[in-house]
């Protein structure tokens, strides 16, 4: 039964997530492979019970056989099977489903106005698209399926796969995850596609979410808009018999890597330089995706309204913002690239010196061990998400600041304000004064209640780990039971 096959440990995990965990360069006829950044990724770097296979696209566009070969080959070493698709199908299905129009619906954006559709084909065409593109993982998930194999799909950008992968073999074990948030009916309601999304996901047997608040927001969406029952623990659909299970299962990090990484003697060498570079002056850091969703223009503004309102501090903190560039051709993102330069000009313009500037902005990624050396040297880490599925940033801090016990500022929207709210200052990110307050709380918070905060955030990260996550979904989608099985009980 499930429980058996869930102890058997090679057991074999089909990742399905838009990205592979490595992004691809071409260079001539041989790829370079790279580890690629985000939540998703460093979470399941840390699950290592299952013999596991990504399917993903590689984020490249491949026209010619020759090359696809090639990289297909490449991947195949990382255990990793690309799904290729042209230009223009990542336009409509990436640029504009996924990140133009599920991507801000599912933070509380809204749905994009004119302005932002004009750029882009109607709603339906780019709905149309990511139809097509969830078949197309489907298509790659058949070519490697073995029976017995348990798939895990990932995220927004797939809702439409568990309903493929279904109508291909109704035996396969299914499960879909979210890594956003999934937001109240009132807002889900108006995406023109919002049955058939539903109903593709309640093809899964299993359904997760990082948040209880999520769990309840899908169920009342399918109850209120498909008409079918929620129960305690999932959805109902009575003329089929079936039940969807429905459940939150939060994320965690791979605490151990970085633990690992700090005890390197390279990144004790980074550390020491930072300390020397940052002498004098206590170190924020932000460390997002520079993405709408993660209100780093917000952060920006409380750091300048902190200055205004505290001369004395004005020469003694440095901001370090680390905002790795992301779907830089979708306009909104683009925008906000200009608006976050525009400001934090102004702030080094007005509060710098000859020689220092209370802002150090980056617009781009940082290599994974100076990141880790830059977590460990930080006093104050902020994250002012506006919404955020689960937010592992604050998580990868956490797991860091064993020698500094540094404070956490975090947004209530994000989904770790739930795990890591009591070690937190909590704030709601859109209150710019509060944020501000927060800032001046955190850079005085005294030893003792450092240590405390620090103790409990560190014990929720080191117990509530990537890899019980993984492990908790999987064995209970292994439990679910699928068409077949019922049929045999009957
Ligand atoms: C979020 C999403 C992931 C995504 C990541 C990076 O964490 O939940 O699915 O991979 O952002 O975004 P990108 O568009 O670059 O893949």
């Amino acid at each position: 039964d499930g429980r058996h096959m869930a102890s058997n440990s090679r057991q074999r995990l089909l990742v399905v997530a838009n990205r592979l965990p490595v992004s691809a360069t071409r260079i001539g006829d041989t790829w370079s492979l790279e580890l690629s950044a985000g939540g998703l990724v460093s979470a399941l770097l840390g699950v290592r019970q299952f013999e596991t296979r990504w399917i993903g696209w590689a984020g490249v566009n491949v026209a010619d056989e020759v090359g696809q070969v090639a990289l297909k080959n490449a991947l195949e070493e990382k255990r990793c099977v690309p799904v290729f698709l042209d230009e223009e199908t990542v336009h409509q299905y990436y640029n504009g489903y996924c990140n133009n129009v599920l991507w801000p619906l599912f933070h509380y954006l809204g749905l994009p106005q004119e302005d932002r559709l004009s750029a882009t084909r109607s709603l339906e065409d780019q709905f149309e698209a990511y139809k097509r593109a969830n078949s197309k993982f489907a298509d790659v998930v058949q070519s490697i399926y073995k029976e017995g194999d348990v798939i895990w799909c990932h995220d927004y950008h797939l809702m439409f796969l568990p309903k493929c992968l279904k109508d291909y073999d109704i035996n396969m074990k299914v499960g879909w995850f979210l890594h956003t948030p999934f937001p109240s009916s009132e807002i889900y309601r108006m995406l023109p596609s919002r049955s058939e999304l539903l109903k593709a996901v309640l093809c899964a047997d299993l359904i997760g979410f990082h948040t209880y608040d999520y769990a309840r927001h899908f169920v009342s969406a399918c109850t209120r808009i498909l008409g079918l029952e929620g129960t305690r623990s999932g959805v109902e659909d009575h003329p089929l018999g079936k039940l969807t299970r429905v459940a939150a299962f939060p994320i965690g990090i791979d605490p151990e890597r970085f633990s690992e990484a700090l005890s390197r003697p390279d990144v004790k060498g980074y550390i020491q330089e930072l300390q020397q570079k940052f002498s004098g002056r206590k170190v924020m850091l932000g460390v997002d995706r520079l993405d709408t969703i993660k209100g780093i223009p917000q952060k920006l503004l409380a750091f300048e309204k902190f200055l205004d309102e505290n001369v004395e501090w004005r020469d003694k903190v440095l901001l370090v913002q680390i905002a790795v560039p992301t779907r830089t051709d979708v306009h909104d993102y683009q925008r906000l690239t200009s608006q976050v330069h525009e400001i934090v000009g102004r702030i080094n313009g007005r509060f710098g010196t000859l020689t220092t500037v209370p802002i150090h902005h980056l617009d781009r990624s940082l290599d994974f061990h100076r990141l880790c050396a830059l977590y460990a040297v930080t006093d104050v880490a902020i994250v002012t998400s506006l919404r955020d599925g689960m937010n592992l940033v604050s998580y990868e801090f956490v797991a860091c600041q064993n020698m500094k016990k540094g404070v956490l500022i975090l947004s209530e929207l994000a989904g770790a304000a739930q795990s890591l709210g009591a070690g937190a200052i909590l704030v709601n990110p859109w209150n710019i004064s509060d944020v501000a307050v927060a800032i001046k709380d955190a850079l005085d918070m005294p030893e003792t209640d450092r240590e405390e905060c620090h103790r409990h955030n560190f014990e929720h990260v080191t117990t509530h780990t990537a890899q019980v996550w993984a492990d908790t979904f999987v064995s209970e989608l292994n439990d679910t039971i699928v068409e077949a099985e019922l049929r045999t009980r009957r």
